[in-house]
C-alpha cells in the first residue's frame, strides 16, 4: 500500500482525492517541487538532496500565487522523512509536494481562495539520459515570461509551455528542447537548466532570462568553483553560442546531468561528452548519495 501527506493526514493513495470542481483543476493553480531522495547501497540508507531548499523555493512560489502553507520548510522536510519512512523504499523515489488552491467554485481570482497541501513519492530512475548524451532542439515555442507567468514560481499552470516543447522536440525524435525567452536568449531545457561552458567558463543563464532557480544549477556552481577551480558566469546566453559551445548539459532534478552532445544538428565540441561535463557529473552523483563528506550537509537521512 503506497501511503501519502493529504490535507493534513497520511492516507492510503486510493483516498487521496479531489473534486472536479477544484480550483486547481480548474486553473492551473497550483505549485510544487520535484525532490529526489536517492537510496545509497552501501550505507543501505535513503537520503533526500537538499530538501529545505526545496521547500524554500515552493514557499516563494506559493506566495507569488497567494498559496498559505500550513507548515514551514523546517516542518515538510520532516513530513518527508515521514512520507519515505511509512513507505520505506530501497530504490531511488521522486517526492512531488504540492500546494493548491482548493476552492470549489468558478473564476479565476487567488483571493478568498482556501489552499491545500498534499505529498507523494514515486519510484524514479533516469527522466531523461545521463551517459550517452542527447541530441537537442532549439524550440519554436517561446518560454513564459516573467510578466506573463513567472517561471521563477514553480506553477502547476506554466508546465503547459513545458509539455508543449518537450512534446514537440520528441515528435522531431530529440530527446528534448531548449527554449529560448521573447527577446531570444537562451532560457533553459523543457524542465531543466542548461550550462554550457566556452573557453574553459562555465556559463548559464542569468536569473532574469525566465528560468526556474534551479537547485541542482546552483549545486552545479557551487561544485564547479570549490572542486574544480572554474570561473562560472551567470549571463545571457546567444542561440549560435550553443553551436559553437565546447561542451553542454541540462540538470535539474529530474534530469540530473544530462550531456548533450548536439543542438540544431551541430555537434556540441567534437560531438562526444566534454571533460568539464563528466567531472560535474561524477561530483553530483557522488554528492547525491552522501559519497563526499564535504556535502553531507545537502542530504537529508531519512
Ligand atoms: C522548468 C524547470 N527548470 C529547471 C528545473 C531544475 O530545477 P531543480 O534543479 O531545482 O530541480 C526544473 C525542475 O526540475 C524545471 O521544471
Amino acid at each position: 500500500m503506497t501511503t501519502v501527506f493529504f490535507e493534513g493526514k497520511f492516507v492510503p493513495l486510493e483516498e487521496a482525492k479531489i473534486s472536479i470542481m477544484t480550483h486547481a483543476f480548474l486553473y492551473g493553480t497550483s505549485v510544487f517541487e520535484g525532490i529526489r531522495a536517492y537510496w545509497n547501497e552501501i550505507d543501505k540508507k535513503m537520503y533526500i538532496f537538499r530538501p529545505l531548499e526545496h521547500f524554500e523555493r515552493l514557499k516563494q512560489s506559493a506566495k507569488i500565487l497567494r498559496l498559505e502553507l500550513n507548515h514551514t520548510p523546517e516542518q515538510m522536510v520532516a513530513l518527508t522523512q515521514e512520507l519515505l519512512r511509512r513507505n520505506a523504499p530501497k530504490e531511488d523515489m521522486y517526492i512531488r509536494p504540492i500546494s493548491y488552491k482548493a476552492g470549489m467554485r468558478i473564476g479565476p481570482a487567488l483571493l478568498n481562495n482556501p489552499s491545500e497541501f498534499c505529498m507523494f513519492t514515486v519510484p524514479m530512475g533516469d527522466y531523461i539520459d545521463t551517459d550517452k548524451g542527447v541530441s537537442v532542439v532549439v524550440s519554436n515555442w517561446r518560454r513564459i515570461e516573467d510578466n506573463a507567468i513567472p517561471a521563477r514560481a514553480k506553477i502547476a499552470g506554466s508546465y503547459v509551455n513545458t509539455a508543449l516543447a518537450k512534446t514537440d522536440a520528441l515528435l522531431s525524435n530529440f530527446a528534448d528542447a531548449i527554449v529560448l525567452d521573447e527577446r531570444g536568449h537562451v532560457a533553459e531545457g523543457s524542465a531543466m537548466n542548461i550550462f554550457i561552458v566556452r573557453s574553459g567558463k562555465l556559463i548559464t543563464s542569468q536569473v532574469s532570462n525566465n528560468i526556474l532557480e534551479g537547485i541542482t544549477r546552483s549545486s552545479i556552481i557551487e561544485l564547479a568553483q570549490n572542486e574544480l577551480g572554474l570561473e562560472v558566469v551567470e549571463r545571457e546566453i546567444d542561440r549560435t553560442e550553443l553551436y559553437i559551445a565546447d561542451e553542454m548539459f541540462f540538470c535539474g532534478t529530474g534530469a540530473q546531468i544530462s550531456p548533450i552532445t548536439s543542438v540544431d544538428y551541430y555537434d556540441v565540441g567534437n560531438g562526444s561528452i566534454g571533460s568539464i561535463t563528466t567531472s560535474l557529473k561524477n561530483l553530483y552523483f557522488s554528492a547525491v548519495k552522501n559519497k563526499n563528506p564535504k556535502y553531507a550537509h545537502w542530504c537529508v537521512e531519512v
